[in-house]
């Protein structure tokens, strides 16, 4: 297991990995059901934003089974993602799926999901072990994106790969502008709860992503909510307990040039109103042209400033010491 910073920056070759695969053919679908847990549920959330220009629907289940019962009717792909291959959720949903007669394609890196794939000969993409699965991000959605395009749901995505893998390039490279960037934000957010806003297709996921990132590589608690929705609740949340927001929130705004105009407006005034309560520490704009590109290039800041905060709190990145030990607790039960 190679250290969290070599992981975190080995986004671009594992993006160039993918571009690399032939695609699978699947048949034919413009709806997918995606299940996955974690850093492999993710993926599904990334590939939906691609996806969603095209018109095609990807609907991410995080839980167990069964399939839900508009799947019955509507007869989408089912792709199963488990970095590890042994996600109880994700194994009982694709097992319900297998059952239920949908078409079921895998990608994993072995485990009973690579066994069950085997046994019924279900289309897949084995992606390269040995990482934790929340930073074989780049490998999962690759994956995931091939998956589609052999299923006629994507167009060709390989431009879009090498955009992405070079930004993703530059921007974990020492010293780089969004290195800078990150450690601002790490340093305005040690000893701070962050909260991570986003808001459209592109930002809402990866605001998913930051907090995943604080989680389980800084271990700090971290949340993230989503405009328009939080103008309308949690922007109430900070009037009465000033003295303690004050001291131990802070907020990242995620931008994007396919937010809604109006997101960016709401942005300035939201931080107006809410930051005498609760101090702002940054707002970090996407960069790149593709969807993917600029999935990538906040998923890269994101990924250091977690990294950052695990150094500056004194604490290995890598382990996640208690996800391991609920499995086995699970596993016994
Ligand atoms: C650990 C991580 C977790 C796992 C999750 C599901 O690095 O990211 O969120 O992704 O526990 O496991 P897999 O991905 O193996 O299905």
């Amino acid at each position: 297991m190679t250290d969290m910073l070599a992981q975190i920056r080995s986004l671009g070759d594992q993006l160039r990995w993918a571009a690399d695969l032939d695609p699978p053919h699947v048949g034919t679908f413009s709806e997918i059901l995606y299940a996955g847990m974690g850093g492999s549920g993710i993926a599904g959330d990334y590939a939906g934003a691609v996806a969603y220009p095209v018109g095609t629907r990807i609907a991410v289940h995080k839980g167990y089974g069964p399939i839900p019962p508009w799947a019955i009717r509507q007869r989408p792909l089912l792709i199963a993602a488990s970095y590890s291959g042994n996600t109880e959720e994700t194994l009982d949903m694709v097992t319900s799926a297998w059952e239920s007669g949908l078409t079921v394609a895998t990608v994993t890196t072995g485990g009973r999901l690579a066994e069950l794939t085997t046994q019924h000969g279900w289309r897949t993409i084995a992606v390269p072990p040995g990482l934790q699965p929340r930073a074989a991000v780049g490998y999962m959605v690759g994956a995931v994106l091939r998956l589609l395009e052999g299923s006629h749901s994507v167009d060709d995505q390989r431009l879009a790969f090498t955009e992405a893998a070079k930004l993703a390039d530059e921007m974990t490279a020492e010293d780089s502008p969004a290195w800078q960037q990150a450690e601002e934000i790490a340093e305005g957010l040690e000893g701070r709860i962050p909260i991570i806003y986003g808001a459209g297709p592109v930002t809402g996921v990866v605001a998913q992503r930051w907090k995943t990132q604080l989680n389980e590589n800084a271990k700090i608690p971290a949340w993230y909510s989503v405009l328009p929705e939080l103008d309308h609740n949690e922007i109430t949340g900070w009037e009465t307990m000033p003295g303690t927001t004050r001291e131990h929130v802070g907020i990242v705004a995620l931008t994007d040039p396919g937010d809604h105009d109006r997101v960016a407006i709401r942005i300035g005034h939201t931080r107006e109103l809410t930051e005498s309560a609760v101090p702002w520490v940054g707002v970090v704009p996407s960069s790149g042209t593709s969807t993917l590109a600029r999935l990538v290039s906040l998923t890269a800041v994101g990924d250091l400033v977690s990294w950052m905060l695990a150094e500056r709190l004194g604490v290995d990145p890598v382990p996640v010491a208690t996800i391991e030990e609920l499995k086995k607790l699970l596993a016994d039960d």
